[in-house]
């Protein structure tokens, strides 16, 4: 296969999900994170899912063994070079992505493939940072990473083929399943789930139903595993106001319009579990 070394951008909640996948895949994996600390957390967040896993009798020891060869951290760029696929999952800021785009454009060598994990920013305008706009591709994962199964793939109009290819085999070799899609905002997931959890939001805010009984009804009458207000504290309210401002902004339909209890939640601090407190208080375990 093409793609023997990765490099991924970022150890947060996605970046760190998609280094430890690749790296328990066998790959060697490299995360760049911007100071020795958020690499420590980053890389003991992996370490610590890994351990519930081997406790919970999921996960073999071997696993964060092998983990533990297969990846390194670095705060340098340059540790990247030789990769064969760069995947970005910084934060979603466009300026920070075309800094990253334009520095690794020259440090990396020309066949390597970049990918961003970004949720609803332009995989095609990123590619425009480059000089190589046909190896740039979207690889958009679900949180959790480790556990979700899917992967978006997304191809611009001047992505090679080849690079696609590339894509799907790497996806398969880490034990993902592969959508390709074109680059339209949201791709195909969020393009249905945003409006969905907007809804729910919405729903709540109009004083339909509580908000249990809300999750409960798309739970227990859809199936799905999470209902809609906990899976928005899941993702982040701020993620998901982040994201509906920009699906917005590019269809200009009101479906994608943020309701305002979820802006003035996000201004209130209430970003869901990663803060602590968004429609459920994450103090608690499980949260109430
Ligand atoms: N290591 C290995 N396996 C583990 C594990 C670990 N540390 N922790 C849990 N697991 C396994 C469990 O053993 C279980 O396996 P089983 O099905 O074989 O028994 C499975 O993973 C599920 O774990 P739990 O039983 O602990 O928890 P749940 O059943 O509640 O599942 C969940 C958790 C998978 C997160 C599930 O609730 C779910 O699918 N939720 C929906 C999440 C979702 O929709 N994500 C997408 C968000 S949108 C997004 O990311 C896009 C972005 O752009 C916004």
């Amino acid at each position: 296969m093409a793609i023997q070394k990765i490099g991924v951008i970022g150890c947060g909640l996605m970046g760190s999900g998609i280094a430890q996948v690749s790296a328990q895949a066998g790959f060697t994996t490299v995360v760049r994170e911007v100071s020795p600390n958020a690499l420590e957390k980053g890389l003991g967040s992996i370490y610590k899912f890994l351990q519930a896993g081997i406790d919970k009798g999921k996960v073999p020891q071997f696993e964060l063994d092998k983990v533990k060869k297969n990846l390194s951290g670095t705060t340098e760029l340059k540790d990247l070079a030789d990769c064969d696929l760069v995947v970005e999952a910084a934060t979603e800021n466009l300026g920070l992505k075309k800094e990253l785009f334009t520095a690794l454009d020259s440090i990396c060598k020309p066949e390597t493939i970049f990918a961003s994990n970004t949720s609803s920013l332009s995989i095609t305008e990123m590619s425009g940072f480059t000089k190589r706009p046909e190896r740039v591709i979207g690889l958009h994962f679900f949180n959790p990473v480790p556990l979700m199964k899917l992967v978006e793939i997304v191809k611009t109009v001047r992505t090679d083929g080849a690079v696609v290819a590339d894509a799907n085999a790497w996806c398969m070799a880490i034990g993902k399943t592969a959508v390709n899609c074109g680059d339209s905002t949201g791709f195909v997931v969020n393009r249905l789930l945003v409006p969905y959890m907007l809804d729910a939001v919405r729903v709540f805010e109009q004083g339909l139903a509580s908000r249990d009984d809300i999750d409960n009804a798309m739970k227990l009458g859809c199936g799905y595993p999470m209902g809609p207000l906990f899976l928005t504290d899941y993702v982040g309210l701020d993620t998901t106001y982040y994201i509906s401002e920009i699906m917005f902004d590019e269809f200009k339909e009101p479906r994608f319009a943020a309701p305002p209890l979820l802006k003035r939640m996000v201004l209130a601090g209430l970003h869901g579990r990663k803060s602590g407190r968004g429609f459920y208080d994450w103090t608690a375990n499980p949260p109430k």
